[in-house]
């Protein structure tokens, strides 16, 4: 694990990158609230690494984190900085970090984020900790990622109302619903949810059983089914499983894409209490002389991870659970 001089360590940056995520807020409260407590300074970073880049720092005070360990969104905004992939922007960010007095930094965001985080570290030398937040749950090295648990409640939601509609029409519904190449919110939501079949980017359509499915609960008189599906790469998904299931069976079926309401919205409590305890446990890592890490969960137990492990490996679904989704809808 890589480590650091800490003792320079006077003023702390913190800043959330990539798609914000409900609890990115209770993440950057607990980061300012441990720093101010340990008798540090803290500087919030405005939209991720473009505020690098356009030098939008901020100080912040205990009271500029009051009142939104309930909110959705980032106070610190968030967003999606592609001209980081070049070096020389790197340079330019890391020079600008340094006049700014900013000695380490807190960065609250996805694999993206931890990219650039972790080159700034090798490139650079500025110290950075991880704090996994994302509602795809897609790292590597932690059970948990802050917004998950908001996002499946979310997407639970939308379900058991299509049910209601879907039952009153004897209708099939497609349920889209987010997490780019990864299907932890379709499943999460899938099962809760009693979906009759769950389908992942990880694994290609296979209808044949699904279809045979539907036509086995039909028989029992069961009319409506609800299928969750993984947005993939691109949203849209769902209109080519709703093709291919009409044309292999001629059934029609409803589509429906849940999109970015799955992105706010005021986070769970398990989602504010995961964002809280990993927040302050970075800047504990930061004053420890540890950087270059991710903080995570395991259990009720917090891991640190080196964040070149966590990017070079691949966080697998649990396939097991869609099996259970389908003999549970039997
Ligand atoms: O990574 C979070 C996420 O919401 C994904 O699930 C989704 O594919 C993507 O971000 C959408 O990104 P954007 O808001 O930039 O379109």
């Amino acid at each position: 694990m890589a480590q650091f001089d800490s003792k320079t360590v006077k003023t702390i940056g913190v800043y959330c990158s990539g798609g914000d995520a409900p609890g990115m807020n209770a993440a950057i409260r607990a980061v300012v609230r441990t720093a101010i407590f340990r008798k540090l300074k803290v500087v919030g970073i405005m939209q991720g690494y473009t505020g690098f880049l356009e030098k939008h720092f901020v100080p912040m005070d205990p009271k500029s984190v009051a009142n939104i360990i309930q909110r959705g969104g980032s106070v610190l905004k968030a967003g999606r900085c592609l001209e980081f992939h070049q070096a020389e922007t790197r340079r330019v960010a890391a020079d600008n970090i340094r006049s700014a007095g900013i000695d380490a930094m807190v960065c609250i965001g996805g694999d993206g984020s931890f990219t650039g985080a972790d080159l700034l570290w090798q490139e650079h030398k500025l110290p950075i900790v991880g704090v996994p937040g994302t509602i795809d749950n897609d790292i590597f090295g932690t059970e948990h990622t802050i917004g998950f648990d908001t996002a499946v409640n979310t997407a639970l939601d939308a379900i058991d109302r299509i049910r209601d509609t879907a039952a009153s029409h004897d209708r099939l519904f497609i349920v889209e619903v987010m997490g780019r190449d990864s299907g932890f919110i379709a499943v999460g939501a899938g099962l809760a949810g009693g979906a009759e079949d769950i389908f992942i980017p990880e694994h290609p359509f296979q209808i044949e059983k699904t279809i045979e499915h539907i036509k086995q609960s039909m028989a029992r008189g069961k009319m409506s089914s609800i299928l969750v599906t993984a947005e993939g790469q691109k949203p849209g998904r769902a209109y080519d499983l709703a093709e291919a299931i009409r044309k292999h069976s001629g059934f029609q079926s409803k589509v429906c894409i849940l999109g970015h309401i799955q992105r706010g919205g005021s986070p769970s409590a398990y989602d504010r209490l995961v964002a809280s305890r990993l927040g302050s446990a970075a800047v504990d890592q930061l004053l420890r002389g540890v950087c270059g890490v991710m903080v995570g969960t395991r259990g009720e137990e917090l891991t640190v991870v080196e964040l070149t492990h966590c990017l070079k490996q691949k966080k697998h679904v649990n396939r097991a659970l869609i099996e259970l989704a389908q003999v549970l809808s039997n």
